[in-house]
């Protein structure tokens, strides 16, 4: 697909949609049947460096609680029986570059494989590090790497981040993970403010260029602490979560074999909303296991405390899928690269 065939896809309307995402499907089923792979979620700190303009847990936010789980707290999330059954811990955090954190994420990491007895991935989503940090990750056994890319597009970026964030660097890190031999993780909001539809499709083919291996993608919500609240109007709902489902479709499309999750944030504007992604060509779903009580804290936008897991497996099943427990759920992408 070319930019122009991207952008067509991105506007259809909601019954010429219908197509987009049937052969969307046809595709995801293709290579990964009717499963469903699970990833356990542990927000494990939201302290963070990075001050961008559109999340609630940027440096700037002084109206929210910080914490850090501790090590036991990890490792008794990502032991649990219901990690356990997803076969991975998606590890996350706000971002912040020390020798202490990177070594105790080491340490961590090197109890939850020895607790599990390595029978769960652990993947990593804690931002841009040196590549010496990256490798000491990797070393410890870490599978995968998450770094959403946010916009790929300069001016847009510049919009969304203070002017010491560097999307170069961003862009670096990427390649440093491909490199160290990482499943990469990218992703992207749909439905920002200044986003048009060029640059949702310029984001689609830069995945496609860096040969990422998996995507999260979901809508844009919006959080009244943030400067992009008041800085200029926000698109609709439905457009925020309808163009989601398009963009997720035409990865599908772009790159057949990726892992694609939809984001936290598909739920925060609607129940229903990462099943309808999964209905688009979506094949992975994150569960999250943040205990309750910090849960709250890690408020990236804003959303309801949640309801939101609960029945969701039981919607996949109902929806006719397979969930894929006890299954790492490797990118194909990833897999066939590395044979
Ligand atoms: N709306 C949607 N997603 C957001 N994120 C951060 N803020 C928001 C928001 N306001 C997402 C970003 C980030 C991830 C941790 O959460 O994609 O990478």
């Amino acid at each position: 697909m070319k930019l122009e065939q991207i952008l067509e896809n991105l506007s259809l309307d909601a019954g010429n949609a219908k197509t987009l995402f049937a052969k969307a499907m046809a595709v995801k089923k293709q290579f990964y049947g009717d499963k469903i792979y699970l990833r356990a979620l542990i927000e494990f700190s939201n302290i963070c460096s990075k001050d961008c303009y559109y999340c609630g847990i940027r440096k700037s936010n002084l109206s929210i609680p910080r914490y850090r789980l501790t090590q036991e707290q990890i490792i008794e999330a990502a032991s649990s029986p219901l990690a356990l059954r997803c076969a991975n811990v998606t590890l996350q955090s706000g971002e912040v570059e020390n020798p202490n954190f990177a070594d105790e994420i080491a340490k961590t990491v090197r109890e939850i494989k020895r607790a599990t007895q390595n029978k769960v991935r652990v993947i990593l989503s804690c931002g841009e590090q040196t590549r010496e940090v990256y490798k000491l990750w990797k070393e410890e056994g870490v599978n995968r790497y998450l770094l959403k890319i946010e916009s790929s597009v300069p001016k847009l970026y510049s919009k969304l981040h203070p002017e010491n964030h560097s999307l170069q660097r961003r862009k670096e890190s990427l390649v440093i993970l491909k490199e160290l031999g990482y499943q990469v993780g990218s992703g992207m909001m749909v439905g920002l403010p200044f986003q048009t539809t060029e640059d949702i499709a310029k984001d689609l083919l830069f995945f496609k260029e860096y040969n990422i291996d998996m995507c999260g993608l979901g809508p844009y919500v919006e959080h009244s602490d943030t400067p992009l609240y008041n800085l200029k109007e926000i698109p609709s709902k439905e457009y925020r979560l309808f163009t989601s489902y398009k963009a997720i479709a035409c990865l599908r499309l772009l790159m057949p074999d990726i892992n694609i999750v939809p984001a936290t944030s598909h739920d925060a504007l609607d129940p229903k909303g990462k099943l309808t992604a999964l209905m688009c060509g979506a094949n992975v779903v994150m569960l999250n296991l943040t205990p309750p009580e910090e849960r709250k804290h890690y408020k990236l936008y804003q959303r309801e405390q949640s309801q939101l897991d609960k029945d969701i497996t039981a919607q996949i099943t109902e929806l006719g899928a397979e969930i894929a427990y006890n299954d790492f759920g490797d990118a194909l992408h990833f897999t066939k690269e590395n044979n």
